[in-house]
């Protein structure tokens, strides 16, 4: 069988059973069970996980490697965020974990550098784990649980995804990077089109993207939902390696000549333009110079994030800022994406030029992009290179986020107003000259690595007294009347559902509390009525949970009663924590039942576990006397897991068997 880069890897990762039923069904099967070489976690995730994974009682991780990366919030503001960086540090040196210290870098730019291997796979709590696609991983995203799950050896399952093929050419223009063919990508699929899909690239024009390039569109991927991206190996790749100094990781992996892909587009690359994701989904993308922009006055710009803070992207924005003052109006903020490359841009004298602009440069973390540091004036307009543009992602609930390159965002930060490169400097033909370094910066002294097993098991996990245990669920009734304690619009965003920012992620390690914010941001009488009914259940549109991996967003409410959501679509990692949480989600069979619920109806089952095996249950709504159908999508292990509570109790049982 021919088989294109996802089909390869899957197929190396699947046992010998599955592989034969693989080949005899060329590649066509519904869903795969594969091996996991590597982990990793940043500190929002890894408490739950890390959590999670004790309980298995284990000696140690069962992986190749698994990293715990500390990037999200490094603010520590009071004892609780400190009390989670050492709980998680102990708990790393007790089960073999590599452990990346605060400052070291965010998780996917420090992960690519460091640890990526080509044919090899990747699971992290976090959606944008896909990064690594970009150097020729199977890299993606889930919850805690399921990386605790993968952390013990166990396989994970994924529904097999159609696999697109892009054909990239041409290449591109100065100016424009490769956050507007990602942005291009969104306009054509939407923030759900890329469900149950793997975009596979190739083509000529992937001569001319270096590997943080191919990061940003591989990074990006996750705001179509996809399950990942991925980029085959060339000669770039291994000078990427060679520059890391780790050329021995490197491996040639390229698609079979002629494998068949479910469907293929090609992006010629010169014809890009530099565009923005207008507020506040990552899809409302327009043209950067269409003139309904003129009037807007933008009070910040942030660079940075895992998307767009490489060597090249802080070296363009450098470049277009350089003899040239951010306007009075402007706050510009730049956060670069890991320790080495900091200190490389210092190194060169970049940092001082772009001090000198009038660009403050904050800690090496994700810290704005997830709203942590950086937050705009009320009502501000804050121009980012980020991915999420979301209500609230930037921690002001009024501000209105834009997505943009580097470049544009330079070019603004210049201007105050939103602006292409092309309109402050004379030849910006020049930017496409600046080019990743041939030896990076290489410096792993803040990735404290495992200790052996004896060392660890004399290691005491030292816990906070915020850290709380994880809750776990009961089994879903079979008979149940309960209240509907919450209507959604389409597109909510987990940000939604638990907020990111500096405040919220300081109670990340404690259920209880951070429950008490469920949905506050935009329906703050949510928590009242979910405590009022005891068990309820959620009502919501399209692309319900999509956004961050965050699976806070499924154990919160859970926490709260809700026992099963009902909506018109969801993403995919969300409905994943929602299994894992034990939390029954169901789509409505005919979407327009969606507008004959309201909250506070009475809906009632009884047969959920005949609808579990069924995949479709009926219900009464008792309020409005009507009865409505719905879908439970479940795999034969969903069901299982549904059935136990949640996963973790489910591998709990998994283990006693064995
Ligand atoms: Fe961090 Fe933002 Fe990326 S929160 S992992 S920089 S999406």
């Amino acid at each position: 069988m021919k088989m294109n880069l996802t089909q390869k890897i899957i197929y190396n990762h699947l046992d010998n059973e599955q592989k034969k039923i693989f080949l005899e069904k060329n590649g066509k099967v519904e869903e795969i069970d594969i091996k996991i070489d590597q982990t990793l976690t940043h500190d929002i995730t890894a408490v739950m996980a890390y959590n999670a994974f004790e309980a298995l009682e284990l000696d140690r991780v069962k992986t190749e490697k698994s990293i715990s990366y500390i990037d999200h919030n490094v603010l520590c503001t009071d004892h609780r965020t400190s009390d989670d960086h050492l709980f998680l540090k102990t708990i790393a040196q007790k089960y073999g974990i590599y452990y990346s210290t605060p400052g070291n870098g965010i998780c996917h730019s420090v992960h690519i550098s460091r640890f990526a291997i080509p044919g090899k796979t990747l699971l992290g709590a976090d959606s944008h784990t896909a990064s690594s696609g970009a150097i020729g991983m199977f890299a993606f995203g889930g919850g805690g649980v399921e990386v605790a799950r993968a952390m013990a050896g166990l396989r994970i399952k994924l529904n097999m995804p159609k696999i697109i093929k892009v054909n990239l050419i041409g290449k591109l223009n100065g100016g424009v990077n490769t956050k507007d063919i990602a942005l291009e990508l969104l306009k054509k699929y939407s923030v759900k089109g890329g469900v149950g899909k793997v975009f596979e690239y190739a083509g000529e024009g992937l001569k001319h993207l270096e590997i943080p390039q191919r990061m940003t569109i591989t990074n990006m991927g996750a705001e179509m939902g996809a399950t990942t991206s991925i980029f085959p190996t060339d000669e770039i790749t291994k000078e990427f390696f060679k520059a890391q100094n780790r050329l021995e990781d490197f491996t040639e992996f390229v698609a079979d000549e002629g494998a068949i892909y479910d469907d293929e587009i090609t992006i010629d690359m010169s014809k890009i333009i530099p565009l923005v994701a207008c507020p506040s989904q990552p899809d409302n993308i327009a043209d950067v110079n269409d003139e309904k922009f003129k009037d807007l006055k933008v009070s910040s710009v942030f660079i940075g994030s895992c998307t767009n803070a490489s060597y090249g992207d802080i070296k363009k924005a450098a470049e277009i800022l350089k003899g040239k003052k951010v306007s009075e109006d402007v706050e510009l903020t730049i956060g670069i994406s890991t320790r080495a490359i900091f200190l490389q841009l210092l190194e060169e004298g970049t940092i001082a030029e772009l001090v000198k602009s009038g660009a403050r440069i904050t800690e090496i973390a994700c810290g704005a992009c997830d709203g942590i540091g950086g937050a705009p004036v009320s009502k501000g307009i804050t121009v980012r290179t980020s991915n999420r543009n979301f209500k609230g992602r930037s921690g002001t609930v009024d501000a209105q986020i834009y997505l943009v390159s580097p470049e544009v965002a330079a070019a603004t930060a210049i201007t105050g107003k939103l602006t292409v490169a092309n309109d402050v400097m004379s030849d910006v033909e020049k930017l496409n000259n600046i080019l990743e370094p041939t030896e990076y910066v290489v410096d792993d002294s803040e990735i404290i690595k495992p200790l052996d097993l004896e060392k660890a098991k004399k290691i005491q996990i030292i816990r906070g007294d915020n850290i709380k245990p994880l809750p776990l669920n009961t089994k879903i009734p079979n008979e149940l009347t309960i209240k509907v304690s919450l209507k959604t619009k389409d597109n909510i965003s987990t940000d939604d559902i638990t907020p990111n920012d500096a405040n919220f992620s300081a109670m990340r390690s404690n259920i209880p509390e951070i429950s008490k914010y469920a949905f506050s941001r935009i329906y703050p009488d949510f928590v009242t009525r979910a405590k009022e009914y005891g068990k309820s259940v959620i009502i919501g549109g399209e692309n319900y949970g999509q956004g961050s991996s965050r699976e806070h967003a499924a154990i919160a409410p859970m926490y709260l009663g809700v026992k099963a959501v009902i909506v018109k679509s969801i993403a995919r990692i969300h409905k994943k924590n929602l299994i894992n949480h034990g939390v029954v989600p169901m789509t409505f069979k005919n979407p327009d039942d969606y507008d004959k619920i309201e909250i506070s109806d009475e809906l009632s089952w009884n047969n959920m576990d005949e609808a579990l095996e069924k995949g479709i249950i009926s219900i009464k709504n008792i309020t409005k006397n009507f009865t409505f159908e719905a879908l439970i999508e479940l795999s034969e292990e969903e069901k299982e897991i549904i059935k136990a509570g949640g996963l973790l109790p489910f591998i709990k049982e998994t283990f006693k068997e064995a």
